[in-house]
């Protein structure tokens, strides 16, 4: 689902954000990536989602090389991928509702379908009753959910979440990670990046651990040593 060769990423100074990353996740995996900030973790993210170029190496996402992406083909494969952030980025004049029906509104699809579609991805983060609700009446949590509802109106391949709880108190940063186990059991691939490596140990997935831009350790690759 995602491969990743031999990638570097490089920015003015130069500064090194990313060194000879080499890791591949396949389709309907979990996996966390953890490491300090300035590890490298949003730019990693940045070049997943197409967002950014790497410099050298390369990425490939659901079947495209990103590198090689057009003006054509990029909105195309930008709906294979769903992108959550730490401050939920919600507008704050239109509704729950309206929050989650706006990239398929832009997409001009039928009112009959938005309508079915959001009421169902607004079950699936446990938020019906607050459709008609305004972002600031919502506690962070329920934003966060808003936001990965809008994340999956598409039904995208893969789901990236960029510190999807920072702005959240470890009550709700367990709810927002239950909720992302969630999605990942209907199929979607999930990455999710944490410094809280707390959070994520006690789940029993794949985490990959990130230093200086480069991977320290995969917990994939943990070897059991018989004898
Ligand atoms: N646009 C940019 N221009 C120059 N340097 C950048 C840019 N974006 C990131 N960097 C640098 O790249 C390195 C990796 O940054 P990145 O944002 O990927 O880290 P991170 O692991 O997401 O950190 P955090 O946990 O704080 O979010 C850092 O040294 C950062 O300063
Ligand atoms: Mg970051």
């Amino acid at each position: 689902m995602i491969q990743f060769s031999h990638v570097y990423k490089t920015y003015a100074g130069p500064i090194h954000a990313l060194s000879n990353l080499d890791f591949k996740v396949e389709k309907g995996e979990s996996v966390f990536f953890t490491g300090p900030s300035g590890a490298g973790k949003t730019t990693l993210f940045r070049l997943v989602s197409g967002f950014d170029r790497c410099s050298s190496g390369k990425v490939s996402v659901a079947g495209f090389d990103v590198e090689k992406l057009g003006e054509n083909n990029v909105s195309n494969f930008r709906r294979n991928i769903g992108v959550v952030f730490q401050d939920f980025r919600l507008l704050r004049d239109r509704t729950v509702f309206e929050n989650v029906a706006l990239p398929l509104e832009i997409k001009n699809q039928k009112p009959s379908f938005i309508r079915q579609k959001v009421n169902e991805l607004l079950d699936t983060v446990s938020l019906t009753f607050k459709r008609d609700q305004y972002p600031e009446q919502l506690s962070g949590g329920e934003q966060q959910r808003v936001a990965i509802a809008r994340a999956l109106v598409h039904q995208p391949s893969v789901l990236i979440a960029d510190e999807p709880t920072g702005n959240l108190d470890p009550n709700l940063s367990m709810e927002i990670m239950d909720l992302l186990d969630k999605v990942n059991a209907q199929g979607t691939t999930v990455l999710v990046a944490t410094h809280d490596i707390e959070l994520v140990e006690k789940r029993k997935r794949r985490i990959v651990q990130i230093r200086n831009g480069t991977i320290v350790k995969d917990s994939k690759n943990d070897v059991i040593s018989v004898g």
